[in-house]
């Protein structure tokens, strides 16, 4: 059996992620290749509180959006992501902890500690891209969509997140222009899968 692969998509909301994350699965499943989506904070217990803490617009205190993270990240990580790469699905994650880096690191926290805390459980993405795309253009489609801003989308500190995500340099990091058409943008990304298959 071929291993499973983790592919990660990160950036700020508005970048078209699970757009990207949907034409990929079907190229994916065309090629034969099992495929399961998910995306992080989960709808489990812990994801859930900090989701309705940023929707209620007062966010926890970094610490415990740490926390709670982790937590939902564990379990995410052994209920969902190992046992589909054990049996050779390809993972696509919209969100992984790329996004703790940048988001609690633009709150403050240490960027490099967070990163160790995460590797101690959390098995390092094959790839992950990061869709890049001015934040002030970012913040137009998410209100052109009708949703409203929460407390993780303000432009200031979207300013922070994206300059973090531009700081980064793991060796499965990838930075993909996002702010031209759909398909051109998936045709980048798909590069990068078939030097991976
Ligand atoms: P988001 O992708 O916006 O979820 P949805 O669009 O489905 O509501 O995720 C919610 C927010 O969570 C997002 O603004 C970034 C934040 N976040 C963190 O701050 N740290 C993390 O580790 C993760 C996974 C997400």
């Amino acid at each position: 059996m071929e291993p499973g692969k983790l592919i990660v998509f990160e950036g700020v909301d508005g970048t078209g992620k699970s757009t990207q994350i949907g034409l990929l699965k079907q190229y994916l499943e065309k090629l034969g290749k099992k495929v399961v989506t998910s995306f992080e904070p989960t709808r489990g217990e812990w994801g859930m509180r900090v989701r309705a803490a940023a929707a209620s617009g007062q966010r926890l205190s970094v610490q415990e959006e740490v926390e709670c993270l982790l937590r939902d990240r564990r379990e995410h990580v052994e209920r969902l992501i190992l046992p589909a790469l054990a049996e050779g699905q390809w993972a696509l994650l919209d969100r992984y902890y790329p996004s703790m880096m940048a988001y609690q690191g633009a709150t403050g926290e240490d960027v490099s500690e967070i990163r160790r805390r995460n590797e101690e459980f959390a098995p390092a993405p094959d790839l992950a891209f990061w869709l890049d795309i001015p934040v002030q253009e970012a913040l137009r489609r998410v209100q052109s969509r009708g949703q409203g801003r929460d407390a993780f989308e303000q432009a200031d500190f979207l300013q922070a997140v994206a300059r973090i995500y531009g700081a980064m340099d793991m060796p499965w990091w990838r930075r993909i222009p996002a702010d031209g058409e759909v398909q051109e943008t998936q045709a980048l990304i798909r590069r990068e899968i078939d030097a991976c298959l």
